[in-house]
């Protein structure tokens, strides 16, 4: 238990991976209040959240802070029909079976998996995405456990 609880501490602990543009979810889900879904759509069939349409920034960014450095490496990714190449924080194996939508859809908040976003300057892994901690919200909401249930039948 006392093992477990270190190796938890210490992959929570890593530090963020750094972002190709600082961009700061407090500024814009905290301080101005962008609902997650302005740039996290969920679209079929539903795996995945997605990260936001570059034109989504520039709605705004064509006008807004357009001296800013990071504003300029924005726009230079744009200009370059470029997508920018957001390092992922929350990931599983591919080989897991994983969907967006089944949990939403169930009732599950961004909250509980990813925790206070909207606090963030910079993304960091609040939550763990292990095995044990998909195991123990399904043992609470009395959802499947099977080995089955989230990997491929052996036999
Ligand atoms: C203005 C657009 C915008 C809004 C609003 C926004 N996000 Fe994001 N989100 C991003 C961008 C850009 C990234 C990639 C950069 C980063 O990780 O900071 C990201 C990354 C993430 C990630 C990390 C994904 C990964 O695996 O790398 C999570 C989780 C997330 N957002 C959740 C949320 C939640 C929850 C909300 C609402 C509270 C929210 N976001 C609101 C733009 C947004
Ligand atoms: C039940 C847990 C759970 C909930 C609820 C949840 N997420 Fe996730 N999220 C995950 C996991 C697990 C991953 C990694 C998925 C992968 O590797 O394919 C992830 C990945 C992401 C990513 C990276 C891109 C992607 O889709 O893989 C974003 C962005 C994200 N989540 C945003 C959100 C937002 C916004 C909400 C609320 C609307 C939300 N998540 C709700 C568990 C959750
Ligand atoms: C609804 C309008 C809006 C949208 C959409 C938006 N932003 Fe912003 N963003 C702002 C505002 C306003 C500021 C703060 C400007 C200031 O400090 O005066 C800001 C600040 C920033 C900064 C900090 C710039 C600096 O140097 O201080 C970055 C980086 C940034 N945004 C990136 C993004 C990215 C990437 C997206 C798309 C995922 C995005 N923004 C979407 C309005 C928006
Ligand atoms: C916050 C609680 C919670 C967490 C955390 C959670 N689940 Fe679930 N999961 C649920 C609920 C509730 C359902 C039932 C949905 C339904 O009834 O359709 C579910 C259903 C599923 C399903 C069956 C539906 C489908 O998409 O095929 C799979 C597979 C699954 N979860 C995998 C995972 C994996 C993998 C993780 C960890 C990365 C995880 N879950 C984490 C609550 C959770
Ligand atoms: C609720 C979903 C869920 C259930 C049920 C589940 N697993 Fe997993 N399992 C995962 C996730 C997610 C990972 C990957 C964790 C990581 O490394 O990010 C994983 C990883 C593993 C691994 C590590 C090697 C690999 O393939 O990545 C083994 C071995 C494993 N699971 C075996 C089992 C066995 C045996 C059972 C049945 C007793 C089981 N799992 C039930 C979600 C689940």
């Amino acid at each position: 238990m006392k093992y477990l609880l270190i190796v938890a501490i210490s992959l929570l602990a890593a530090d963020p991976p750094k972002q190709p543009i600082a961009f700061s979810h407090k500024q814009h889900a905290g301080d101005f209040k962008l609902p997650c879904a302005t740039c996290h759509v969920n679209p079929s069939p539903g795996e995945a959240m997605t990260f936001p349409a570059e034109a989504k920034c520039m709605a705004c960014h064509n006008s807004v802070k357009t001296d800013s450095p990071e504003i300029q490496r924005l726009a230079k990714f744009v200009a370059d029909a470029k997508r920018v190449p957001w390092v992922r924080v929350y990931q599983v194996p591919a080989i897991i079976f994983w969907s967006h939508k089944s949990h939403l859809d169930a009732g599950a908040k961004c909250v509980e998996c990813h925790g206070n976003v909207a606090a963030l300057s910079v993304m960091t892994k609040e939550k763990e995405t292990s095995m044990g901690s998909c195991m123990e919200c399904h043992r609470q909401k009395k959802v499947s456990n099977d080995c089955s249930f989230c990997h491929e039948r052996q036999n």
